[in-house]
């Protein structure tokens, strides 16, 4: 081979690289997450808070008590999607990496804390981990991956990872319903705007240090979770409407934000992600999802044990598989395997697209 005919094929392989890379999206290798028990892996444990479930029944399909935290019994929709990935069989924590010291902060962590949401008050009530708090571990993060690894490098992950995040139902729950201090302030519509500025400004700040590929979580069907089943005086086993009601129209309006987000934030591709209309659809259609019990958890009497009153010393159903809830929030690990999958072949897509 001749002198130019050297340059002019390697010329030919860098355009065909580039041409690959083009027409081939980045398969993303982190994902980060933000927002509530959906999400935490365990990043609440040894918190003074009542939001902890490092403690049995919680997650003892693992035997590994390192892998405690995950508010259901097994695991959450974050580690069916990394596993999913090919990136890795859990995403750790990112208070509690110790326990996995083969992990990296480089393929992805979970910043989420159980009990949390997009108001401020409805963490700092129990003691757990604040947006701006997990924001700033997310700082923290960056930096010390930099260090590691350089600013480039470093830039390329944040670039092509996947950030998800969830919030809102905790502070329905705790603000406006159980403990009314937010409903004195606000009507449900201005209260539900507050929620989406606060996430507006998260989102910015994410998409400031380079996050290009967002999802956020709609909420669940509130008024069914088998917490507020069961104080739903008088109506035994019914869900309370106005409650699901209240989250319709959250998710219409965060569908509107997520709209508007796009074209505020150019570079930006985020999806709004659908929980309402599955949690719905494996309530209702339970056998078609193999459930035979989508009112009751799995723990305890099944209408109000979570947390610390989900113990060992409660009793626990025989096969929570057949449960669409495991405690009297949080879903069974079953039921999340449905959520991520719907996850999967919708959402997902459009991200990596
Ligand atoms: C956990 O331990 C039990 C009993 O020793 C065993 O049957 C089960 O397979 C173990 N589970 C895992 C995920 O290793
Ligand atoms: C639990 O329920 C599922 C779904 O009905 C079933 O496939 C499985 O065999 C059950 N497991 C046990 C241990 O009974």
């Amino acid at each position: 081979m001749n002198r130019a005919t050297l340059i002019l094929s390697i010329l030919l392989s860098i355009a065909s690289l580039h041409c690959s890379t083009a027409a081939q999206p980045e398969k993303p290798t982190a994902v980060y997450a933000f927002g509530d028990a959906i999400f935490d892996t365990g990043n609440n444990n040894g918190l003074i808070t009542i939001c902890r479930a490092d403690h049995l029944p919680y997650a003892a399909v693992f035997n590994n008590t390192n892998s405690f935290g995950r508010f259901s019994n097994g695991l959450l929709p974050v580690d069916m999607l990394v596993r999913d990935l090919g990136i890795k069989p859990l995403l750790q924590p990112y208070l509690n990496r110790q326990n996995a010291p083969e992990d990296t902060l480089q393929t992805g962590v979970s910043f989420a804390s159980t009990c949390s949401g997009f108001d401020d008050l409805t963490a700092a009530e129990v003691g757990v981990h604040t947006m701006k708090k997990q924001y700033s571990y997310f700082e923290a993060a960056r930096e010390t991956m930099r260090q590691d690894i350089g600013d480039d490098d470093t830039d390329d992950i944040i670039r092509n990872a996947i950030y998800l995040i969830s919030g809102g139902t905790n502070d329905m729950l705790d603000n406006y319903y159980a403990i009314p201090i937010r409903r004195y302030m606000y009507t449900v519509s201005a209260y539900h705007d507050f929620l989406l500025s606060n996430l507006r400004d998260f989102v910015k700040k994410l998409y400031k240090l380079g996050a290009r590929k967002m999802g956020v979580l709609g909420m669940p069907p509130v008024g069914c979770l088998p917490l507020d089943v069961a104080a739903n005086f008088g109506k035994k086993n019914e869900c309370v409407e106005e409650h699901n009601s209240d989250a319709e129209q959250y998710n219409e309006r965060l569908e509107q934000y997520i709209n508007q987000f796009a074209t505020e934030m150019p570079l930006l591709t985020i999806v709004y992600v659908d929980v309402y209309n599955p949690m719905m659809d494996m309530k209702y259609d339970l056998v078609r999802y193999g459930f035979d019990q989508t009112i009751e958890g799995c723990c305890g009497s099944g209408s109000w044990e979570v947390g610390p009153f989900c113990s060992k010393y409660a009793r626990v159903c025989d096969n929570a598989t057949e449960y669409l809830f495991w405690d009297s929030v949080h879903p069974t690990q079953a039921a999340y395997r449905i959520l991520a999958k719907k996850f999967k072949d919708t959402s997902l897509s459009k991200l990596l697209a």
